[in-house]
């Protein structure tokens, strides 16, 4: 099943310098760039884009840390590409990610944890509305 799933790298990704290689690490695995771009995310992007997580202790850091400096936002297309980025990318807290995993190779703490992954194909879809228009999708 050909899937579209938003991916960030998130703001300590961008500042270490490694979005390079974690793009790299889709591209080897036969997944393609279907959109990307560098971005500040804003107060109403990051409130609606963790919705889900509105009522939990973390989501004032969580909204805090996601627009503290520019992001790049990605549509990764492929074969059941959500699972496929979610288990590439390991478990979210880095003390429980697998090594050879992004998270498990590239992240200490659960609040600096490097990248998101749509966690479905319909979170996927609501997501991508949030950081892409239609015709930013290719
Ligand atoms: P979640 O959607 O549970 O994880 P994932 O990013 O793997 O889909 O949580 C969203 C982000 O919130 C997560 O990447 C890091 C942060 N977070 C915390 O800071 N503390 C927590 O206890 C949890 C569960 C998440
Ligand atoms: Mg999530």
């Amino acid at each position: 099943m050909l899937e579209n799933t938003l991916v960030l790298l998130k703001p300590d990704a961008v500042k270490r310098s490694i979005s390079g290689e974690i793009i790299a690490r889709f591209e080897r695995r036969g997944l393609t760039v279907a959109a990307m771009k560098l971005m500040q995310v804003s107060q109403e992007q990051a409130k609606k884009h963790y919705d889900e997580h509105r009522e939990k202790p973390f989501f004032g850091e969580l909204v805090d840390f996601i627009t503290s400096s520019p992001v790049v936002a990605m549509v990764i297309r492929g074969e059941s590409a959500v699972k496929m980025v979610r288990s590439m990318m390991g478990a979210t807290n880095p003390l429980d990610s697998a090594p050879g995993t992004i998270r498990g190779d590239y992240a200490t703490e659960m609040s600096k944890n490097v990248i998101h992954g749509s966690d479905s194909p319909a979170s996927a879809e609501r997501e991508m509305n949030i950081f892409f228009t239609k015709d930013e999708i290719f």
